[in-house]
């Protein structure tokens, strides 16, 4: 039976047409019915489908006859983004192959080459695929020369469709087949499985999708062997995507096994699943190293008795979600909230997003953070998440911040004024190569200049072009220091922020100047003021004023008067009171843009 089977991802940069090739294959196959097909069937999210990205991988099953026999076919749905590139790497980790599709109308960008670093460090095979041929700007010639260059190969190992249109998606279906060996494992081994990530049910408990590497896997006690948890599942299935209940796994499948475990920490991704006798005798598979949250950001209701319903709705996020983290936090200003770790900005949009929509939670975010290590004088390490959590200067011996090895793919055009924005930040060119009329450029950069806009400012400096991928690769020293914002003579901590010594001044300008254009007037004038230690290094004032709305409706009748203030008043729901000031959403997101 394992002659038969086939297991693949399919793997590019964001918005390359991954999901829309795989809807593809789910009807050229019949897998679904063209009754019951939706656009991206895999993407489970309403998030997910809105935005048009795929957040988690998804795995599902196609049946499909090649020359009179009859195939098994394994596909597995991955993330674009960079915030969930761990993802991808899961993914890989249960295939022996990859479709690696590359947009004819963009050509390579920086994701199409560190995916492709990804599956060749796992040995696997790679077919390398020309999508959106139906465009008119699509280039096939340039990028089939970008394509040889880069991966190697030749052009007959390069396969030209449209996803969109249907054209040769059955002869990539048939590379599948051809060109990706079945898996190697035998059913008569004793049971040894990988789970490849997980899912939470109210009802049936943590869900462990799985890649089943030997043995059988059926409705018997399992034993998950890093947590050394004995289980009875409750239920075994297949993804048709829907999930399908089967009787059993064979070496070689992917599907899932309902745990019951009602406590998600349990179940841990890329861990190895057996049955209690075999636990003795098998080793434990490879695994997967765990993604660590480095960008923070407080939350904070804007009704203080909501709390208890972020707390509550967080926890419930994070049983689906084991990158996410979150703890208490206090301030004096905002009162209680959580602290939150996430991936990168765009998992951090997507979660807040979340939380409004699914929970109806109206919230205050403050403005993203990297974690900072500190050495302090009395010879302590600490980390600090946030800049509230900064200790007055005389306790810092030394502060280091995260650094990235961070990729970016241009056409040549932009490259220097790449280059100098880089630098603007802090970076600090590695290499510089050409594939065709682009240059891959490698950057040693900080995170923090990262997570603070970069990549729309990168966006429009290249004309939308360029593109960008980051890796952490440890910490290193930096003079940094905290400046604090003030608002009405009042200390603000959620709007302070940690700067370069350098560059303190500077941002402290332009942060103030951004609040003042953002925070509504008062009824009262109220100064803004940046500190460094205990010196003032920017001001602004907001003049007061009376915003009467009712105004132009002298003499109006008093329904609508009634209304237009009732709105006012909705209107004034989405601030929170600090002092005697009030702020939104807005002053938050000043110190990000800066
Ligand atoms: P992520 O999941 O966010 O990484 O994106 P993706 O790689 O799955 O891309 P997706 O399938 O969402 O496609 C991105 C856009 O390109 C969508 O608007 C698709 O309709 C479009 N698209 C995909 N394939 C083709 C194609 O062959 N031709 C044309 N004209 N458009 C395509």
């Amino acid at each position: 039976m394992n002659q038969h089977i086939r297991n693949f991802s399919i793997i590019a940069h964001i918005d390359h047409g991954k999901t829309t090739l795989t809807d593809r294959f789910l009807r050229l196959t019949k897998t679904v019915s063209a009754l019951d097909f939706q656009e991206r069937m895999m993407d489970s999210n309403p998030i997910e489908r809105e935005r048009g990205i795929t957040i988690k991988l998804a795995p599902v099953r196609m049946m499909y006859t090649f020359e009179g026999q009859e195939y098994q076919l394994n596909l597995i749905d991955t993330p674009g983004h960079v915030d969930f590139g761990y993802e991808v790497s899961r993914s890989l980790a249960a295939c022996e192959g990859v479709l690696l599709v590359v947009d004819a109308t963009q050509g390579i960008q920086a994701q199409t080459l560190t995916n492709y670093e990804k599956a060749l460090e796992q040995g696997l095979i790679i077919i390398p695929v020309i999508n959106k041929i139906d465009l008119p700007a699509a280039d096939v010639e340039m990028v089939t020369l970008e394509c040889m260059e880069a991966f190697g190969v030749n052009e007959q190992d390069i396969i030209a469709v449209s996803a969109k249109t249907g054209v040769n998606i059955e002869a990539l279906l048939h590379a599948v087949i051809e060109k990706i060996p079945p898996p190697q494992g035998n059913s008569e081994k004793p049971l040894k499985a990988l789970v490849i990530t997980s899912q939470f049910d109210m009802h049936r408990g943590a869900i462990a999708y799985v890649r089943v590497v030997d043995g059988e896997l059926t409705k018997e006690k399992l034993h998950l062997m890093s947590s050394n948890v004995t289980f009875m599942p409750i239920e075994l299935g297949i993804f048709t995507p829907q999930q399908t209940l089967i009787k059993s796994l064979n070496a070689g499948e992917v599907g899932f096994v309902a745990t019951g475990l009602k406590e998600n920490n349990l179940l841990k991704v890329g861990d190895t699943l057996t049955t209690v006798e075999a636990a003795k005798e098998i080793s434990l598979l490879p695994g997967y190293k765990e993604p660590i949250p480095m960008v923070f950001m407080e939350l904070y209701p804007i009704d203080g008795a909501d709390f208890a319903i972020l707390v509550d709705s967080m926890s419930k996020l994070t049983l689906h979600d084991a990158a996410l983290q979150s703890s208490s936090t206090h301030s004096s200003a905002l009162g209680n909230g959580l602290r939150v770790g996430f991936l990168g900005i765009l998992h951090a949009e997507i979660v807040l997003e979340r939380l409004e929509r699914e929970f109806d939670l109206d919230l205050i975010a403050t403005a993203p953070s990297v974690t900072y290590e500190l050495q302090l004088m009395n010879g302590e390490t600490k980390t600090i998440h946030t800049p509230a959590e900064m200790p007055d200067p005389s306790y810092i011996k030394q502060m280091s911040e995260p650094v990235t090895q961070t990729i970016i793919f241009t056409p040549e055009e932009y490259v220097s004024t790449i280059i100098q924005l880089v630098r603007d930040r802090r970076g600090e060119l590695l290499d510089n190569t050409f594939i065709g009329k682009r240059a891959r450029l490698a950057f040693k950069m900080p995170l923090s200049e990262i997570i603070t806009d970069f990549h729309d400012t990168l966006k429009s400096a290249s004309s939308g072009f360029a593109s960008l991928e980051y890796i952490i690769t440890g910490y290193e020293e930096v003079d940094a220091v905290k400046v604090t914002i003030f608002l009405n003579h009042e200390a603000v901590e959620p709007l302070s922020f940690i700067s370069v010594r350098g560059k303190a001044e500077q941002d402290a300008r332009a942060i103030v100047t951004k609040l003042k254009e953002v925070i509504p007037r008062h009824l009262f004038e109220v100064p803004i003021q940046a500190a460094l230690g205990g010196s003032i290094i920017a001001r602004e004032t907001i003049k007061a004023f009376r915003k009467d709305v009712t105004a132009k409706l002298y003499g109006g009748d008093v329904t609508r008067r009634m209304k237009l203030l009732n709105k006012q008043a909705k209107g004034k729901k989405k601030m929170k009171q600090l002092g005697k000031v009030e702020l939104n959403q807005e002053a938050f997101l000043a110190v990000l843009k800066r």
